[in-house]
């Protein structure tokens, strides 16, 4: 178990340090007084570049950083979570994502990989199915769904995919509209296959389904999730499982990837498990100075705990990487959004900034205005690619020159005594570099996300694998739904109430 960061003595340095250097930091002053910070902030990780150079961040206060992962004991938890314990102690489970994509997990992790990329091979070579429909929610849909998007290049053509995730049934009759049930794979991805949306919309799907003519549901339905039971309850024989150690948010390695196998092939989705496996050896063996995942969740200590800031912004100079930001939300938010610790006691400091984002250039033209000047500072992430997969003259030059320009006009700024043009400058931000959008870069940089969520998460001595957080509404969901109906508004309080009277069907 980790050590809070509040209870060593690297978190008053790092106070000390903050209050005598860190709060005025400059970042055009820290380049002229510094021929070498680009290289000492750069980082090489695989299928992956990082210029960290402009962050609000020195030499001596990432030393400091180091030391404060150090005592936290940041490579004691993460060689815990790598060995299998059960670090996730509020659910009693390991937790082992990394396992689906070692090449020397378990021969049943093996088998049922296996398994599932030669379903997938079977599918993309069955030309009368037309249309996959997944259908799950929260990590059972964002990762798929958005891999499936980034991945858009290798996408076989011949199959159209479909995500449904919310319980608002437009969402699936705009989806079964233009579909024919003998022409239709529905995948319900479901972890715990109990989750209500994802019933609701498996349901309606089915009853559509044999409705419209439809009698193979073995071949026509296949259920990904780890309660094989209850998939087999519901009338599907056609399952690929996995176990309680993957969590729903680091499900997209598993059989929850079946729609990214289905569209880039079993050789596409091994190559994204090697990436991020290659990515796991990074964190996993590279010394805290020239880790990247450790470098970023560090740096995400600092500028949440001692500078502050409640916000990072993703931006993405891809289009096809445009539901990235909507991952990983998920994946930090849902992980890090506790205000205890591992032992349950309160949390004096914050913890997960919110995170946002649109893909670039279409967020200059939105909120970059207020990143640069506003009077809140956000980190922004940049994301670019340096090869494009399209021929079209002038319009990747013009892309990768917007991203350089933003990262550089938000550190230079531009000063005018005006006052309405004056760009205060020192604005921080990370800039990835990919050479190209591939399954193994994708496999990677999720990866270096998950291990940097990891990172802040050990540091601030939470539980970064359970999220009690998403119950209570669920719950009180089931108590006003028959009060929809009935109108019966006792022992509620008078705000909910009127809102249930209002919305109360006519
Ligand atoms: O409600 C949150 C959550 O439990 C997420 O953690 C999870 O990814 C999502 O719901 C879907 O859960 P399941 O895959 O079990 O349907």
């Amino acid at each position: 178990m980790s050590t809070r960061c509040d209870r060593t003595s690297a978190w008053g340095s790092l106070q000390s340090q903050y209050d005598t250097s860190g709060r005025d930091f400059d970042l055009r002053e820290a380049f002229k007084n510094d021929a070498t910070r680009v290289a000492s902030f750069s980082q090489e990780a695989p299928f992956l570049f990082a210029d960290l150079s402009k962050n609000l961040v020195d030499v001596a206060t990432e030393k400091l950083l180091f030391e404060l992962a150090r005592e936290c004991g940041l490579e004691a938890h993460r060689d815990a979570m790598f060995a299998g314990k059960h670090i996730n102690s509020t659910e009693d489970r390991a937790v082992l994502h990394t396992l689906l994509r070692s090449p020397d997990a378990t021969p049943e992790v093996l088998q049922t990989l296996d398994a599932m990329l030669a379903y997938a091979e079977h599918v993309r070579g069955d030309h009368t199915i037309t249309d996959v429909v997944n259908i799950g929610i929260g990590g059972s849909d964002l990762g798929p769904q958005m891999a499936v998007l980034a991945m858009a290049e290798f996408v076989a053509p011949g199959k159209r995919f479909h995500f449904v995730s919310n319980v608002d049934g437009h969402e699936l009759a705009g989806v079964l509209r233009d579909l024919a049930p003998e022409h239709t794979l529905f995948l319900i991805a479901s972890k715990t296959f109990t989750t209500a949306e994802t019933m609701t919309n498996a349901l309606s799907a089915k009853r559509w389904f044999e409705r419209a003519g439809g009698l193979d549901i073995a071949r026509h339905f296949a259920a990904l999730t780890t309660n094989v039971e209850a998939a087999k309850a519901f009338g599907i024989t056609t399952t690929f499982g996995f176990w309680d150690w993957v969590g729903g948010r680091y499900s997209l390695w598993s059989a929850i990837g079946l729609p990214i196998a289905l569209a880039i092939g079993a050789e596409g989705f091994r190559g994204m498990l090697a990436g991020a496996h290659a990515m796991d050896e990074h964190f996993r063996t590279a010394p805290l100075a020239q880790n990247l995942p450790v470098r970023l969740g560090l740096l995400d200590v600092w500028y949440r705990n001692f500078h502050r800031f409640t916000t990072r912004s993703i931006a993405p100079y891809h289009s096809a990487l445009k539901r990235l930001p909507a991952y990983l939300q998920q994946l930090e938010m849902e992980s890090n959004g506790k205000q205890v610790d591992i032992d349950g006691q309160s949390l004096t400091y914050g913890t997960s900034p919110v995170l946002w984002g649109e893909p670039g250039t279409n967020g200059q033209h939105a909120y970059f205005q207020m990143l640069h000047q506003g009077t809140d500072v956000t980190p922004l992430e940049f994301i670019a690619v340096r090869d494009a997969s399209h021929d079209l003259e002038g319009h990747h030059a013009k892309l990768l020159a917007n991203c350089i320009a933003q990262a550089q006009a938000l550190m230079v700024g531009q000063h005018d005594a005006g006052g309405h043009k004056n760009f205060p400058g020192n604005r921080p931000s990370t800039f990835f570099v990919f050479e190209t959008l591939s399954p193994e870069t994708l496999g990677a940089f999720l990866a270096m996300y998950e291990h940097r969520v990891f990172t802040s998460g050990a540091l601030w001595g939470i539980n970064s694998f359970d999220q009690w957080g998403v119950e209570l509404g669920k719950v009180l969901a089931k108590d006003i739904e028959p009060r929809l109906a009935s109108g019966a508004t006792d022992g509620l309080d008078a705000s909910t109430a009127g809102l249930l009277v209002r919305l109360k069907p006519a």
